[in-house]
């Protein structure tokens, strides 16, 4: 009576959707393997890929804490063994919080013959987010239970849906080897918007949703733009502006900070070019000696 789960690396935000975009990648992601035990004990037997950094206190773990309410809520009192196999970097802006948190509640709920379906585990699933990072954001829960694009068009009451994307869309991520704290990343961001920002940043998010549906890359080229957020999280990562241009340069449709950074994620139109743009981001840190992943990926 066990089970393993894989959950994926998702990117929020997607330049001008704070909060409210984010989309699942093929890889990397995290792997959870759940089994039953005799007694109704909640225990963490093993965490790898992480050297160390992660908690297997079950009350603080992002992997545990959305399996201790889903249990609590649907009144079960089954114990559970799990383990934790981080397949991707923390801090990296790539949701590797959400990855545990939905690969968790997630194969709880199979191995419990899933009695709940996978949009009913959200709540679940940002409670994990909350303890992560002290805000229960949807926009990286989402995708990685869902896949594909999630718009979270409300949170109170939550309301998120799909938005189908183009075939030839593709994503290229860089992760540089620097960490940004989500919750620093949080605080520096101002509480008022100017009317001006806002309007201007309405136009690209109902630009880009267009852009997805109707496959029209410029659309989402030139919607792939935030004037919000992306000027003030700027700050926190090395060579931004340079690698954003290298990026487009190589023939990217648009460049951001992936969630709250460091990590920074273009789209392209094909493979092909996703993969330039991939040398292009990757040689724009390492000349100021930051080396750094790279992942291309389709929308998934
Ligand atoms: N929308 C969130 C933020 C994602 O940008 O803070 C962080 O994972």
């Amino acid at each position: 009576d066990s089970i393993k789960i894989f959950a994926p690396a998702t990117v929020a935000n997607v330049a001008c959707g704070f909060d409210i975009f984010g989309f699942a990648v093929d890889a990397p992601g995290d792997e959870v393997i759940v089994r039953k035990r005799s007694d109704n004990q909640i225990i963490i037997t093993n965490i790898t890929g992480e050297e160390g950094k992660l908690t297997y206190d079950v009350s603080k773990n992002a992997v545990t804490v959305p399996i201790l309410k889903y249990l609590e809520q649907t009144g079960n009192t089954q114990g559970l063994e799990i383990e934790l196999h981080k397949k991707m970097p923390l801090g990296s802006g790539l949701g590797s919080s959400s990855a545990s948190s939905v690969a968790g509640v997630f194969a709880v709920n199979e191995l419990l013959g899933k009695p709940l379906s996978a949009k009913e585990l959200l709540p679940f699933s940002m409670e994990g987010e909350r303890i992560a990072c002290g805000s229960a954001h949807a926009d990286n829960v989402a995708p990685a239970l869902l896949g594909g694009f999630v718009v979270v068009r409300s949170y109170q009451p939550l309301d998120v849906f799909k938005v189908p994307t183009p075939d030839e869309l593709y994503v290229t991520i860089v992760h540089p080897d620097i960490e940004v704290n989500t919750k620093d990343a949080r605080h520096i961001l101002r509480n008022e918007v100017s009317m001006k920002n806002t309007i201007a940043q309405m136009g690209n998010v109902a630009g880009m949703i267009a852009g997805l549906m109707q496959a029209d890359y410029k659309l989402i080229a030139s919607s792939m733009v935030d004037f919000i957020i992306e000027p003030v999280r700027a700050i926190l990562i090395p060579e931004f502006w340079e690698v954003k241009n290298a990026a487009l340069e190589a023939g990217a449709l648009g460049c951001s900070i992936s969630g709250a950074g460091p990590s920074i994620f273009a789209f392209s139109q094909g493979k092909e070019t996703a993969e330039k743009v991939a040398i292009a981001m990757k040689n724009s840190f390492e000349k100021v000696g930051i080396h750094g992943d790279t992942y291309v990926s389709g929308i998934n």
